[in-house]
């Protein structure tokens, strides 16, 4: 059958590792897949860099707006980054162009998910973001797919690596905040822009979309109550250790009384907990359904191989024919959140 033609837009770290898994699994992915996937086409900042693939079979495009709209491309792949910019101008003009879209930018799908998802399903497509939330674990597709049949009352974890490494380290090594601050810099684990992570901004961008998916509303990242890591002390940490706790970055979401409730703080978490337990740059997400009762997920929040894992399975299930909204149901017919502050203001 006729091959799933992709777009390939963003050649990083996760742009790299998606052509790499296509190039090292074409058989693989084709026999799943139902049809072979190929790339068509790329674009990158710097058609000059030295990239870690053989990029020599596709078309190379200047400009990212120019692939979207590509005729022989059936797919848009959008792992650029940046919450508007160039990779919302071009997942709306392969969107315009009546293609699907494939994106890991979670940034851009806290702010602007609702509107691309309603166009994207409008024309008949979706906008899928496996990739958009806890790197390599599939927490969209739990969701929408293996938990479909539950009512979910709450969901939480850790959802970003950073931040863990960096609370982890300064618990381990006995090291103050802005020493691990530097180290996670020097390592490359920050953010262009650090406050993302250690805001908790990033972290706050996948709970807006977990929620979402969760409970059937509109994504409301505004309505999250987001405190980062930088006030976190060594001495905050080793209190909390000699209480049998840990400090963790928690994001919690859940359907209250009072309305939805999303928060994303500083938390103490028992140390035998499997939050408590979790180290490095590791992350985890809880979920509770009426039915399933508890499921935990843990695994890579990121990275090359992770997170191009997750794409590839937003990639295979198009190529399947798949038409569920990665929402979990129409994006148009999510509702408004009322939102419930968890804290007093
Ligand atoms: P990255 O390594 O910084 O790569 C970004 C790529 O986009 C680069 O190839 C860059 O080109 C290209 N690019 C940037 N601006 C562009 C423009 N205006 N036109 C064309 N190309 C442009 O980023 P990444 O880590 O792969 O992340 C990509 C996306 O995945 C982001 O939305 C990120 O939040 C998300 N994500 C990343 C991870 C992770 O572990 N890295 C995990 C989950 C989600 P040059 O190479 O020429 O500079
Ligand atoms: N900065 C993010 C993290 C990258 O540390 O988890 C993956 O989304």
């Amino acid at each position: 059958s006729d091959p799933l033609r992709l777009g390939v837009a963003g050649l990083g770290t996760v742009g790299i590792g998606t052509v790499k898994i296509i190039q090292r699994h074409a058989d693989l992915i084709a026999r799943r897949a139902g049809r072979p996937v190929t790339i068509t086409a790329v674009s990158a900042r710097d058609r000059t860099k030295n990239r870690d693939a053989d990029l020599s079979g596709f078309a190379w495009e200047e400009d990212a707006v120019a692939l979207a709209r590509r005729d022989d491309v059936d797919v848009f792949v959008e792992l650029m980054g940046g919450a508007d910019g160039v990779a919302l101008a071009a997942t709306k003009a392969a969107i315009d162009t009546g293609k699907d879209v494939v994106t890991a930018n979670k940034a851009m799908l806290a702010l602007h998910g609702q509107a691309l998802a309603e166009a994207a399903e409008a024309k008949g497509h979706v906008i899928r973001f496996e990739a958009a939330v806890a790197g390599g674990i599939p927490v969209v597709k739990a969701l929408t797919e293996g938990l479909a049949g539950n009512e979910i009352r709450r969901v939480m974890g850790v959802m970003n690596g950073t931040c863990n490494y960096i609370l982890t380290r300064m618990e381990d090594a006995g090291l103050p905040y802005d020493t691990v601050f530097e180290e996670a810099r020097q390592l490359g684990y920050l953010e262009a822009d650090p406050n993302l992570d250690v805001g908790g901004i990033d972290a706050g961008h996948k709970l807006s979309l977990l929620a979402s998916i969760a409970f059937g509303t509109r994504v409301a990242f505004d309505a999250v109550e987001l405190e980062g890591i930088g006030r976190v002390s060594i001495d905050d940490i080793r209190r909390a250790a000699d209480m049998g706790y840990r400090i963790k970055l928690l994001g919690v979401a859940q359907m209250t009384g009072r309305g939805l409730e999303q928060r994303m703080s500083p938390c103490l978490v028992p140390a035998e907990s499997p939050l408590g337990q979790l180290q490095g740059g590791t992350n985890m997400v809880v979920i509770e359904g009426d039915s399933v009762g508890q499921i935990v997920l843990r695994g890579a929040g990121a990275g090359e191989g992770p997170t191009a894992s997750a794409v590839m399975s937003d990639v295979i299930e198009i190529a399947r024919g798949s038409r569920i909204s990665t929402f979990g149901q129409p994006a148009t017919a999510l509702a408004d959140p009322v939102p419930a502050r968890a804290t007093a203001p």
